[in-house]
């Protein structure tokens, strides 16, 4: 529990210089945990995030009965208890601030005979659950008690999971992936028809453990080209395979920045997972004029890393378009940090999702922005960054309890003439521990 708000300040301090490798990958650390407790033995995980939003999902997975224990760092084991075994938790499962945690874990906790309240910190009370809720009824779950969607929330799982054919009106991998799993508990097939394309980790993860699944990629003649079908079949037996996970690209995004933003930077980001479903902002960034180097393309744990090096670079205005949108949703805060730092005016469109994740980040985007001395309007879902090439700063930054805003904020200070406070540095512990200490190692100024 978090007792009182941490204040911190990021000021100019001149150029970044040095390597950081990113924590492991947040989506792909909660996958990890909870298909290892679905699987039957033991999963090995090696470079797990060790944020507090993962270490939730870790501790609801004990409280079912799976053994998650850690052997040293970012080293786990999980011994699982198959699909369709969990036991019935004796306490509210508490996700803390992660939707991610919380909405996999109601799709694995829908397809069991067991009952489980969820409950999570304000800003996850906050968000809405009605877009899991309503498919995983679908399979047979029942929502015993929960207020308008949200948290906090009882539900009760199928005794006998129907499968279904899904197709979320929300571009969504947590939608997706809570489906996904509670049909495996479920007997045939379980389909989910996504008009774009998100996040593949747990396809990619079921494959890797030994389930059917099959991917097929809409043609343009369908609803929604680019999106995808995909079929999972039910009652598998998961077997559990060693997995390495690769360093976060939405947590390498702020260190990027920075050095992007900071003349004279040479920062090199270590193992940085290069998954297509995940590179938006590094294509947007390119298009800005963003000196980045892949180096060292590889394969790690499944995926396709690269360690980068970022060169502090002169910056352009460009149109992002809402397609973009899913393979970097996460990324949105700090790129408005760049397109302050550019030259001409950054529109990015189709943002409405920004608005239901840990706070409403179009809004704290924009007034992030503001209270720096940058002009940046919202009209319907789009934003508009009026970049000067440089930014004012001064401003305290109000976080909503959103990592992302926090992290976003100090890397605006550490290019701004003023410096840049936030009320609350706390909350990125929940995907980044050890933010502050390795922004420093590279030269930033944090107090
Ligand atoms: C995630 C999916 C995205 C993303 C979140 C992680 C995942 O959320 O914002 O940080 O691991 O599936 P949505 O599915 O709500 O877009």
């Amino acid at each position: 529990m978090r007792t009182t708000p941490r204040p911190l300040t990021a000021r100019r301090n001149g150029a970044l210089h040095g390597r950081l490798r990113a924590p492991g990958d947040m989506s792909i650390s909660h996958r990890a945990l909870i298909l290892g407790a679905l699987a039957v033995g033991e999963a090995r995980i090696a470079g797990l995030l060790e944020g507090e939003d993962v270490i939730n999902t870790a501790k609801a997975l004990r409280a079912l009965g799976a053994r998650v224990e850690r052997c040293g760092q970012g080293e786990w084991y999980v011994r699982g208890v198959g699909v369709g075994g969990f036991a019935e938790p004796q306490a509210a499962l508490d996700f803390g601030n992660s939707g991610t945690g919380c909405r996999l874990m109601l799709g694995a906790v829908a397809g069991c005979p067991i009952t489980a309240t969820f409950d999570g910190d304000a800003s996850l009370r906050r968000r809405p659950m009605q877009r899991v809720l309503e498919p995983l009824e679908r399979i047979g779950a029942r929502v015993l008690a929960a207020g308008d969607g949200r948290l906090p929330l009882t539900l009760a799982g199928a005794r006998e999971p129907i499968p279904v054919v899904f197709a979320p009106a929300v571009p969504s991998a947590q939608v997706k992936s809570a489906v996904l799993i509670a049909g495996l508990s479920a007997p045939g097939e379980t389909t989910i028809v996504e008009a774009q394309a998100t996040r593949d980790h747990t396809e990619k993860m079921l494959a890797y453990f030994g389930a059917q699944i099959r991917v097929e990629v809409l043609q343009a003649e369908m609803a929604g080209a680019g999106g995808r079908r995909i079929t999972v079949t039910g009652q598998p037996e998961l077997e559990p395979q060693p997995v390495a996970v690769p360093a976060d690209p939405s947590s390498a995004a702020f260190a990027l920045v920075a050095a992007l933003i900071i003349p004279g930077s040479e920062v090199i980001l270590d193992g940085v997972m290069m998954n297509p479903l995940r590179t938006g902002l590094f294509t947007t960034l390119f298009e800005m004029g963003a000196t980045i180097e892949r180096l060292a393309i590889r394969r790690e744990g499944g995926e396709e890393v690269a360690d980068l090096r970022v060169r502090g670079s002169a910056l352009r205005g460009v149109e992002v378009p809402a397609a973009r949108a899913p393979s970097m949703i996460d990324e949105y805060p700090v790129l408005a940090v760049a397109a302050a730092f550019a030259e001409g005016t950054t529109v990015m469109r189709g943002l409405k999702e920004l608005r239901v994740k840990e706070s409403d980040r179009l809004t704290g985007t924009a007034a992030l922005l503001r209270s720096n001395g940058v002009e940046a309007d919202i009209s319907g879902d789009d934003l508009y960054v009026h970049g000067k090439g440089r930014a004012l700063g001064g401003g305290l930054v109000a976080t909503h309890m959103d990592h992302r805003i926090a992290m976003a904020a100090l890397v605006m200070g550490l290019g701004s003439e003023q410096p840049v406070a936030i009320d609350d540095a706390s909350f990125i512990a929940t995907s980044f521990p050890g933010f502050v200490d390795s922004m420093r190692s590279l030269g930033a100024d944090f107090s």
